[in-house]
């Protein structure tokens, strides 16, 4: 078993580009950035991300990243520790996500395999064969994570995209009322479940949202480069308000989230083998869809250390 996983993470490490530029050698590159024409997102062309990145190459992408929000680097071909160098340039990587697949040999921590692929019974990787709900990662840390990068090993001939939703949009377009309501408020965001909603092993159900386990953050948040105010609320984490009664939050945590998945806000993403998708976790929500039934899906996820957000 643990022989037959360990291959799983030799076979990430075979996928690296062999030959090019030395190691050492950044590139210099002519990058193009494409926006999808949808609320947010772009493909970003011109860059080998494999290779080490000159500064300037760089500031590029982040100030793509920035305006916005989801950028797709298509014919990618990276492995583990080339996607964990592209991610340090963004800040220290989280070493301990939390793993469904325990038993999983990967000698590097800040991997999170996200498969849906079995060994002897037993799962590769995290979110296997559900459908993810929309969310924010890892909301539930005090430093919640600035974004996360995931990278597509194999994915199925149709289907298995991931939505994001711009929350930038989602805050412009609440009613006046409502801005006043939430500006200012802290919302409990609940650690004690996965992103698909479900509670995770040793978690308990409380009766009081504002109760459960995890980080309190403002509803509405500040960019930190941007200066951009956006929503900060997501369909799993966030479960309590503070000041409110149980009563008087799930209606008002049931309205925000079901406005900041509104179509105009959002784009869908479809993966190719090889594909990077990297997110602003900060104004991004987004979400998995599971209609590949029968067909394999595996990714490599690394994400950004977080901030307090303000
Ligand atoms: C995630 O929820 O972080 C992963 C999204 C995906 O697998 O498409």
């Amino acid at each position: 078993m643990a022989a037959a996983l360990s291959a799983a993470a030799g076979r990430r490490s075979m996928a690296a580009l062999s030959g090019g530029a030395p190691m050492d050698t950044p590139q210099k590159n002519n990058v193009t950035v494409i926006p999808t024409g949808a609320a947010l997102g772009a493909d970003v062309v011109g860059v080998d991300l494999s290779k080490p990145l000159s500064d300037e190459t760089f500031r590029q992408i982040e100030d793509a990243w920035h305006s916005h929000l989801v950028l797709r680097f298509r014919g990618q071909q990276l492995d583990d520790p080339a996607l964990l160098a592209f991610g340090q340039r963004f800040g220290e990587l989280d070493s301990a996500p939390i793993h469904a697949g325990k038993d999983v040999v990967n000698p590097f921590p800040q991997i999170t395999v996200m498969s849906n692929i079995k060994v002897v019974g037993k799962p590769l990787g995290n979110l296997g064969h559900y459908e993810a709900v929309w969310h924010t990662d890892m909301s539930y840390n005090d430093l919640a994570p600035i974004g996360s990068l995931l990278y597509s090993l194999e994915v199925p001939p149709a289907g298995g995209n991931t939505g994001f939703s711009n929350m930038y949009k989602a805050w412009d377009t609440l009613p006046a009322a409502l801005k006043k309501q939430v500006l200012g408020r802290y919302c409990r965001h609940d650690s004690s479940r996965n992103s698909a909603g479900e509670l995770r092993k040793g978690g308990t159900e409380v009766t009081d949202p504002r109760d459960a386990p995890g980080a309190m953050h403002p509803l509405v948040r500040t960019h930190p480069v941007t200066g951009k105010k956006a929503l900060y609320v997501d369909q799993i984490y966030a479960v309590g308000i503070e000041g409110l009664k149980d009563e008087e939050a799930r209606p008002l945590i049931d309205y925000l989230a079901r406005h900041i998945t509104r179509e105009e806000f959002a784009c869908r993403l479809r993966w190719t083998p090889g594909t990077l998708v990297m997110w602003d976790n900060r104004i991004c929500v987004h979400k998995a869809f599971n209609d590949y039934d029968g067909h394999t899906r595996e990714m490599i996820r690394t994400i950004v250390n977080g901030e307090v957000p303000a």
